[in-house]
Parts: structure tokens; C-alpha cells; sequence
């Protein structure tokens, strides 16, 4: 599995345990889309590259950090086929997946600290969606309003 990271500078020292742990401990492929320091970024424009490298098959999961979780759930989710969620328990975490087929995972670093977001983070990279016809009624949704508009 191939997993795509990201933050904005309130989420860049989170990120980087999150970083650490999935290479070193899940051993996991990470590529990083920034940011890579704490200087100030926008947090919209992390969560689009994440949300498109999903779209491209570039990777297979994304995990994004910024100061609430919030803000990059909302600009991903504005990606087209992209389902993000905000998960600051591990219940919450696996059902993302099992549930809703959350395809990114997002974490506020004002919410919780980074050994909760390792915790997190291994319960929605242990499971694996299989199928819901309530997700396939959001995907129906979704391409029923884009071709409205074609
Ligand atoms: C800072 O831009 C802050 O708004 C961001 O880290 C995040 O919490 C947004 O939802």
C-alpha cells in the first residue's frame, strides 16, 4: 500500500511522526506532499494534491494533517469521487473505511497529539472496504450532478 501525506504548518511536525511511524513501523511507501516546514501554506491546496494523486492511482490512501482536520476534509472532499474524514478515534478511524470507504484520513494537530494519530492511523490502514450500496449512492449523486451540469 502506497500512502499519500500531507499538511498544512499546523499539521507539519504531526506529519512528520506520521511519517516516521509509517516507514519505520507499518513500513509502509509514503510520498510526501508537503508541506515541509512550518512556514505558513495554505491548507486548500495540500489536500487537492492529495485528493488528485488518489484520482490518478498515484497512491492508494491519504492522510492529512492541519490544525483541526477540518479545513483539508472540506477541500478534499470538493475533489470529485474523493470521501475524506475527520477521525480523532480509532472507532471512528476503521469504520472511515469499512463504512464509508474514506479513500484520506484527516487529523487536527490542536485536537490530538501524534501518539493518538499513530493509533488512528493503524486502525484505518488495517482494514479494508468491501462494499455498500449506501456509498455507491453518494458516488450515483455525485455523477448525476456533475452530468446535470455537462
Ligand atoms: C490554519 O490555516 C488553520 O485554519 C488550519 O490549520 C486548519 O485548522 C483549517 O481547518
Amino acid at each position: 500500500m502506497k500512502v499519500g501525506l500531507g499538511a498544512d504548518h499546523n499539521g507539519f511536525e504531526f506529519k512528520e511522526e506520521i511519517k516516521k511511524y509509517l516507514e519505520n513501523t507499518l513500513e509502509v511507501e509514503v510520498v510526501d506532499f508537503g508541506c515541509h516546514s512550518c512556514d505558513a501554506v495554505d491548507y486548500p491546496a495540500v489536500a487537492f494534491e492529495v485528493g488528485t494523486a488518489i484520482n490518478n492511482g498515484e497512491v492508494d490512501r491519504g492522510i492529512i494533517i492541519c490544525g483541526t482536520g477540518l479545513g483539508v476534509a472540506i477541500a478534499a472532499n470538493k475533489i470529485p469521487g474523493i470521501r475524506a474524514a475527520t477521525c480523532h478515534d480509532v472507532y471512528s478511524a476503521e469504520r472511515a473505511q469499512l463504512s464509508n470507504n474514506a479513500q484520506i484520513l484527516t487529523m487536527g494537530s490542536q485536537v490530538i497529539g501524534p501518539e493518538a494519530g499513530k493509533k488512528i492511523v493503524r486502525a484505518y490502514l488495517d482494514v479494508q472496504f468491501k462494499s455498500s450500496h449506501k456509498v455507491q449512492q453518494i458516488i450515483d449523486k455525485e455523477n448525476e450532478i456533475h452530468n446535470a451540469k455537462l
